[in-house]
């Protein structure tokens, strides 16, 4: 296993990222991680980017044990500057900021120690890097050569002459540095001899042995699924490892999509043979969503229906099951994890954070279940990507349509009504929805889009539909594309597919006479309109 220290950077989670696709196994851990605290010893360790300044008072610093290691370690960016810090602490440090491209030119040592060109190895002398960074070296530390420099950074790469000790100014781990990836497979597997032997088969195989020895002979486990791809998967993966001794709860709360819950209880049940029950709480949700016309209220609202929901049911499965269930399922991915690794303050408090973080996702808080029914919390998920869980599920048997599902928030179409959510509101746009994804699908766009939806506006619009005057309301159509759903670009359909749907629309769902179509950015906008 290779370690990755998290020192804050935004691009840290891509360091672990990269490692993954060179089937080398790798783990975050936050940068104030205590070494002597793990089980296994990492074979190397990589000191990430961090927002800080290694002078600031509050600045987050390594364990001193990881140069005790003996084991080959990467500081990448604010990860050169602390080991710089370490070794010389009198190592001053630039404030011109630096962002960008830049080129890079590999310094070789032909006649010192061989593990020093090790890094660069196999690259070309001039690489194109990305940098991003306040503080730089202005002077080497003790028993370092420089081993790469930039015009504006002539430390932009250093290496220790005896130990296998390397420090980057620049960020292998995005696209934009495209030697990153091989410079990164030279640190872990021809210095750290890392093994490259993570695949997903080999996850699954791990994985259920684990959710086996941890939940036991005769454990059960509760989960809530959502017909999305992570619970499904989640709950595919448990039922592989404990059959019916997982039970997976379903909440119709009367905003899903059309059809929605029907072909997720068909997929799940018939397809999957998960233990499943569906709770038709439909009614609950509208009845207290009824005049309702607050975004945050309606999230309030949905999220405590769908706990009272939530641990009414399980309370029934818990009766039913002689009170043996001691673990509840959550669909919890790496990202969600990483959010919420901190280092900032002692363990204890990351990991209440950490839980809280990812309880509130999707489905609501289901915190209050783990005290009061003092359930213990199972995420088989939690070391995976979004597109790991797409191959994970494809690998598991899951249908095509269900792994690659656009993301589809917990509150539902209710915050794609704007203003009350009533039952003929849903009825409007749950249909006009579908003749969108339908319309999406069949010109083959699905994948290429990130999220898409149709959301229906408060306004009336005056239109003529037969001979009649009419004043109707009006759709909106999202369609975004976006890698990370922070930022997203409004995916440019062309005018005669839209005029298709719009035509659709308009003929085939009562109530509407008009259909526009939402060409603003991530920044300002967001995904959602509401
Ligand atoms: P926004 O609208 O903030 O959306 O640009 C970013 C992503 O988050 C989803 N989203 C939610 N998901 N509960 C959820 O589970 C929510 O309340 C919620 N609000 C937004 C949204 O669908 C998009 O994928």
């Amino acid at each position: 296993t290779a370690v990755v220290l998290d020192f804050g950077s935004q691009y840290s989670h891509l360091i672990t990222r990269r490692l993954r696709e060179l089937n080398v196994y790798a783990e975050m851990l936050p940068c104030t991680q205590k070494l002597a605290d793990l089980s296994w010893k990492p074979k190397g360790v990589i000191l990430s980017g961090s927002p800080y300044s290694v002078y600031d008072a509050d600045a987050p610093h390594a364990d001193p044990a990881v140069f005790e290691l003996e084991v080959p370690v990467l500081g990448v960016c604010y990860g050169l500057q602390e080991i710089a810090w370490n070794y010389g602490k009198d190592v001053s440090a630039g404030n011109r900021k630096e962002y960008g491209h830049a080129i890079l030119s590999v310094t070789r040592h032909i006649d010192a120690p061989s593990h020093i060109d090790i890094l660069f190895s196999g690259l070309t002398d001039e690489l194109e890097v990305w940098m991003s960074h306040g503080d730089k070296l202005r002077a080497l530390p003790k028993d370092f050569v420089t081993i790469a420099t930039t015009s504006n950074a002539p430390f932009a790469g250093i290496a220790h002459m005896q130990k296998k000790l390397y420090g980057i100014q620049f960020h292998p781990e995005v696209t934009h540095t495209p030697c990153g990836k091989a410079l990164v497979e030279n640190f872990a597997v021809k210095l750290c001899q890392c093994k490259q032997n993570w695949t997903m088969e080999r996850f699954v195989d791990t994985e259920i042995d684990r959710i086996r020895k941890v939940v036991g002979p005769t454990g059960q486990v509760i989960g809530a699924v959502s017909g999305g791809v992570d619970s499904t998967v989640a709950a595919k993966l448990m039922h592989e490892a404990i059959g019916d001794r997982f039970h997976a709860i379903l909440v119709d709360n009367g905003v899903m999509r059309l059809n929605e819950c029907a072909i997720a209880h068909k997929t799940l049940t018939e397809g999957l043979g998960i233990n499943l029950t569906v709770v038709d709480a439909s009614e609950e949700f509208l009845g207290k969503l009824k005049g309702v016309e607050d975004p945050e209220r309606k999230r309030k609202i949905i999220g405590n229906t769908f706990i009272e929901v939530f641990q009414r049911e399980a309370e029934r499965v818990m009766r039913e099951s002689g009170g043996a269930v001691d673990f509840l399922l959550q669909g919890t991915l790496y990202p969600d994890v990483i959010e919420s690794i901190s280092f900032k303050g002692p363990s204890a408090t990351i990991k209440t954070h950490h839980e809280c973080t990812l309880l509130l996702s999707s489905s609501g808080n289901v915190g209050g279940l783990l005290e009061n029914m003092k359930l213990k919390l199972i995420e088989p998920l939690r070391e995976l990507f979004k597109d790991e869980v797409r191959v994970l599920g494809t690998n598991l048997g899951i249908p095509e349509d269900l792994v690659w599902r656009h993301p589809f928030p917990g509150p539902g179409i209710a915050i794609r009504i704007l203003g009350e959510v009533t039952p003929t509101q849903v009825a409007i746009a749950r249909k006009a929805d579908h003749i969108y994804i339908e319309e999406i699908k069949a010109a083959g766009l699905y994948r290429k889009i990130s999220q898409a939806y149709a959301a229906l506006l408060p306004v009336r619009a005056v239109g003529v539909m037969g001979d009649k005057r009419v004043h109707d309301q009006v759709i909106a159509l999202r369609a975004v594309e976006t890698t990370d759903y922070m930022t997203a670009d409004w995916f440019d359909f062309d005018g005669k597919f839209l005029r298709k749907v719009a035509g659709r629309i308009v003929n085939e769902v009562d109530g509407v006479c008009r259909v526009v179509y939402d060409v603003t950015q991530k920044p300002p906008g967001t995904i959602e309109f509401q």
